[in-house]
C-alpha cells in the first residue's frame, strides 16, 4: 500500500495541517504547507483547501436489519416503541436473509458515505429463522474492506415474553456474534427483566463477548432495570465491555434517584449511548401536555465522566421513518431538543461524535496522530462549529489509508436578472 497526502485541512480545534499516511497508519502530522505530495498520483493525494479533517466516525448504535423497511407493511402512525415493534413482527413473518443483506448493504455504504468506518449494528436474535444475524455477519465479512461491522445479538421481542426465545439467543451467540444484548423493559414483569439481564451477563461471560442492552427506553420513571446492568457490570468486571443503550426513563426520575444511578453508572464503568432521532419521536407518546422529550440526561452523566454516545439507531425504519445514515443528522437532532445549541457545546457534540463512540466500539490507535490509524473524514465546510450547522458532504473518506467515498458537491446559483450569485451556504 501507498502513501496518501492529505494537505491543508483544519482540525477540530482550529490548527491547519498536511497529514501522511504510510501502509494505513498516519506517520506525519505537519503545519499545513509541511509536506509535499508531488510525486504521488491524483488517487493518492487530496488537497483539502482549509477544510475540515477528523478522524473517520463510529456508529455505536443502529439496526441495519431494519433499515429501509418504513411502510412495510404499514407505517408507523402512533410513533410509539410498542407499534414499531409490532410493524416489525408482521415484516418479519416473510423476511429472507437475501432481503436483509441487500438492505442493510445499501445502508452500510450510505453510512460509509457519510465518513463512518465502524458501525455497531443490532440483529434480531427473536425472528426464528436468525437470517437477520446470518445476513449481518455475513456482511461483517464482505464489506470488511469499507467499513468495520460489529454485530449484537439483540432478542428484539424479549428473552421471557416467548418459550423460544431464550433458545433463539443461545443459537445466535454461537454463531460468532460480537455482544449480546437484552430489552429488559419488554419482558413480561419486574422479575423477568431483571432475569434477562443477568442472563445476559451470564452468556457474555461464558463466550467473552460484549454486552450492549436496550434498556429503560420507556418514560416510565418505574422502570428501573439500568441499575440491574451496572451492578452485574461492576460485580463481574464487566463495565468497558458493557453499554447501556438509551437510558430514556433517567430523564423521568426524581432528581434523588437518578443522582444514585449516575454515581453507580460512573463506578461500573459503563458507557451510555442516547439515540436522538428514535427517542425524539418514540417518547412522550403517552403524555398530554406537557409533553416530554425523553432523552436521556447527557449532562448529568458527562459531569460524572460517564463515556456517553450519540447514535443513529433507526433509518427509514418502523422506529423511525427518516435519516440517511449521517451521523451528523443524530447530532443536529441532539443540538436541539438537549439544549446543546451554546458554542461551548459544539466541542461536546464532537467529542461525542468521535472520542466517545470509538472508545465504545473499543477503537485502538484513533485519532490524528502519528501512530493513529490512517482513517480520516475531509467535510465540505471549514470548522467544527459549521460542520454541524451545514451537515455538508464528506469530500473525502479514507480507511486505513485507502479512499472508500468521495463527493463532488452540487452548485447552486441565485438568478435574479442578469445576476448570477453562487450559493455555498459558507458564512464567508
Ligand atoms: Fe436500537
Amino acid at each position: 500500500m501507498g502513501d496518501f497526502v492529505v494537505r491543508d485541512a483544519k482540525t477540530l480545534d482550529g490548527q491547519s495541517v498536511d497529514i501522511r499516511i504510510r501502509d494505513g497508519v498516519i506517520d506525519r502530522v505537519e503545519r499545513a504547507g509541511t509536506l509535499s505530495a508531488g510525486e504521488l498520483e491524483e488517487e493518492r493525494r487530496f488537497d483539502a483547501e482549509g477544510r475540515l479533517v477528523t478522524p473517520s466516525l463510529t456508529e455505536p448504535h443502529l439496526h441495519l436489519d431494519y433499515a429501509l423497511a418504513a411502510g412495510q407493511p404499514r407505517w408507523n402512525e402512533a410513533g410509539t416503541l410498542a407499534e414499531g415493534i409490532d410493524i416489525w413482527a408482521e415484516y418479519k413473518q416473510n423476511l429472507t436473509k437475501d432481503d436483509v443483506k441487500q438492505r442493510a448493504a445499501r445502508t452500510a455504504k450510505w453510512l460509509v458515505a457519510h465518513g463512518v468506518t465502524r458501525v455497531r449494528t443490532h440483529a434480531d436474535a427473536t425472528e426464528e429463522s436468525l437470517a437477520t444475524v446470518e445476513a449481518l455477519l455475513e456482511l461483517r465479512r464482505e464489506l470488511q474492506d469499507i467499513i468495520d461491522i460489529e454485530v449484537i445479538a439483540f432478542p428484539q421481542d424479549g428473552i421471557f415474553t416467548d418459550e423460544g426465545n431464550q433458545a433463539l439467543l443461545r443459537e445466535a451467540v454461537e454463531m460468532d456474534v460480537d455482544g449480546i444484548g437484552a430489552i429488559p423493559h419488554a419482558e413480561p414483569t419486574r422479575e423477568t427483566g431483571v432475569k434477562s439481564v443477568k442472563t445476559v451477563f451470564d452468556l457474555a461471560r461464558k463466550s467473552d463477548l460484549k454486552v450492549d442492552m436496550h434498556i429503560d427506553e420507556t418514560d416510565d420513571p418505574g422502570s428501573r432495570f439500568t441499575e440491574v446492568l451496572a451492578n452485574e457490570a461492576r460485580r463481574h468486571s464487566w463495565g468497558d465491555r458493557t453499554t447501556a443503550s438509551h437510558v430514556a426513563a433517567l430523564h423521568s426520575y426524581p432528581n434523588s434517584y437518578a443522582s444514585k444511578l449516575i454515581s453507580l453508572l460512573a463506578e461500573s464503568g459503563v458507557s451510555v449511548i442516547t439515540n436522538p432521532p428514535d427517542n425524539s419521536v418514540l417518547q412522550g407518546r403517552h403524555d398530554d401536555y406537557p409533553r416530554r422529550r425523553g432523552h436521556t440526561r447527557i449532562d448529568q452523566l458527562q459531569d460524572a465522566n460517564i463515556t456517553v454516545g450519540l447514535g443513529h439507531d433507526s433509518i427509514v425504519d418502523p422506529w423511525y421513518h427518516y435519516g440517511k445514515g449521517d451521523p451528523l443528522d443524530a447530532a443536529y437532532i441532539l443540538i436541539h431538543y438537549a439544549h446543546m445549541s451554546g458554542y461551548d457545546d459544539v466541542s461536546v457534540i464532537w467529542d461525542m461524535l468521535t472520542t466517545a463512540n470509538s472508545d465504545i466500539f473499543g477503537c485502538k490507535n484513533y485519532g490524528l496522530e502519528p501512530g493513529s490509524e490512517g482513517s480520516l473524514v475531509v467535510y465540505d465546510s471549514f470548522s467544527a462549529f459549521d460542520t454541524l450547522r451545514l451537515r455538508p458532504p464528506r469530500r473525502l473518506v479514507l480507511k486505513e489509508g485507502t479512499p472508500v467515498a468521495r463527493t463532488r458537491p452540487s452548485e447552486t446559483t441565485v438568478l435574479q436578472g442578469d445576476e448570477r450569485t453562487t450559493v455555498d451556504f459558507q458564512r464567508s
